[in-house]
């Protein structure tokens, strides 16, 4: 496989596999991530608005410093599968906002391999529009497809023109129960984590645990690994994409698959069942109309924690981390406090700076193949604009930040927006931002 840790990571500890060392003698693996344990942490003034209920966060946001989130996770199995077969490219699929393909050309490019992904569109937002402006800086590969169907055929052409790419599946897990459970290992692995963690005392047992549901590929892992490493903390999976992809069947299927896989390569696996509802719930109603679309519920819910916690350095988005964490405070919402639980929100999107990667909109989006020049027709932030109002847009904390709204970032930096408050330009692209009443 050449090099067993081409990345020379430091603590190359991962607890399932301690537990299973069947494991990793048949399953490849290599250890892509230099963040974990990813840290617990109570979210304090958050849990003050909520009383006798404590809010906890799964920090995977600092799981690689190359790429933090969940993708880092699988990819220490797909990665490891893809220079077993001796590829030397990385394909794969997402939407034109994907964190999974941003992370699979970052790990792509630190661990010497080509990489390509295919895209289908999502709902513009800033974010989209920044995350296509790294492609350039990242020197990827990247191709606009019109729907599924051209998604599959190239899917299967990549296969059969290309034997030397890898195809990953989008989200890195199985798609109508075909292509590998690899991926899910890595989130087998995190319940081992976590229930380590609970163990040492850095949190209590959790009542709930709220992770966003893709390709269901993490949260299938996670339910297992929490059954296998004794925690009885109940997942809740809260959809965040269409039901044909992510609904209770996958996660059933995935599981089923990820066990089977890990009793063949470890018979010290136990044979274990799990039961829907019971160990694990589906969330079904914080999607709103589609993939990637933002939904005020989930709005909300960043603007809140990003708000009051802003400064333990993460902030959650409105794909997927905003709609858990909406689905979580709905949930303690509804609970008396003398019947206090404890939540974990599972904190899948990276924090690590990329700012770096993003260059100036005017000037880099032309490089990108022109199908994905529609992409910039709307500007999104108000530094796009010539004859904005602000003096010096480039001093502004929001310049090139993460956020979709960057009148909020410069407020959440105790900045003074009375400037913004009025400002034409703002309001205009508050006006390409829709949000839906979901
Ligand atoms: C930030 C973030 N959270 C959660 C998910 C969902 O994970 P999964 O696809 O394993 O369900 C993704 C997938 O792309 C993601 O980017």
């Amino acid at each position: 496989m050449g090099s067993t840790n081409p990345l020379n990571i430091k603590d190359t500890r991962r607890p399932m596999l301690e537990a299973y060392p069947g494991i990793p003698k048949i399953v490849p693996w290599i250890p892509l991530m230099d963040g974990v344990p990813t840290p617990v942490q109570e979210l304090d003034i958050l849990s003050k608005q909520f009383p006798g209920h404590a809010i906890y966060i799964k920090r995977d946001d600092l799981s690689s410093s190359i790429y933090g989130g969940n993708k880092p996770r699988k990819f220490e199995f797909l990665f490891a599968d893809a220079m077993a077969k001796k590829k030397d490219t990385m394909a794969t699929a997402g939407g034109t906002g994907t964190n999974h393909g941003l992370a699979s050309v970052m790990f792509s490019n630190a661990l010497g391999l080509k990489s390509k992904v295919y895209m289908f569109k999502q709902p513009l937002t800033w974010g989209v529009q920044r995350k296509l402006l790294m492609y350039v800086e990242l020197g990827a590969e990247i191709k606009l497809v019109a729907n599924y169907g051209e998604l599959a055929f190239r899917g299967l052409w990549e296969m059969l023109a290309h034997p030397r790419s890898y195809l990953m599946l989008p989200g890195g897990s199985p798609l109508f129960g075909l292509g590998t459970v690899a991926g899910c290992l890595g989130f087998v692995n995190a319940g081992f984590e976590l229930a380590e963690q609970v163990k040492s005392g850095a949190m209590p047992e959790p009542d709930r645990i709220f992770i966003a549901a893709g390709s269901t590929g993490s949260v299938s892992g996670l339910i297992l690994g929490c059954k296998l490493a004794g925690l009885k903390s109940k997942v809740s999976a809260v959809r965040v994409s269409a039901n044909i992809v992510t609904n209770t069947a996958s996660i059933q299927r995935n599981i089923r698959n990820t066990l089977k896989l890990m009793r063949r390569a470890d018979p010290g696996v136990p044979e274990v069942a799990l039961v829907y509802p019971g160990d694990f719930e589906f969330l079904d109603s914080y999607l709103g109309s589609e993939y990637g679309c933002v939904t005020r519920a989930g709005q909300d819910a960043v603007d809140l924690v990003n708000r009051l916690e802003g400064g333990k350095g993460f902030h959650l988005e409105t794909t997927y981390t905003g709609k858990a964490c909406a689905a979580m405070l709905d949930h303690l919402r509804a609970i008396p406090k003398d019947k206090g639980e404890t939540a974990l929100l599972w904190n899948t999107y990276n924090s690590r700076d990329l700012s770096h990667l993003v260059g100036d909109v005017a000037s880099t989006y032309p490089r990108l193949p022109k199908a994905f020049h529609q992409f910039f027709d709307l500007k999104m932030t108000c530094w796009q604009y010539k004859d904005n109002a602000c003096e010096s847009p480039r001093g502004c904390p929001a310049f090139q930040s993460d956020d979709n709204r960057c009148w909020l970032v410069k407020a959440a930096h105790g900045q003074d927006t009375t400037r913004c408050v009025d400002c034409s330009t703002r309001k205009e692209i508050e006006g390409h931002l829709a949000i839906e009443d979901a």
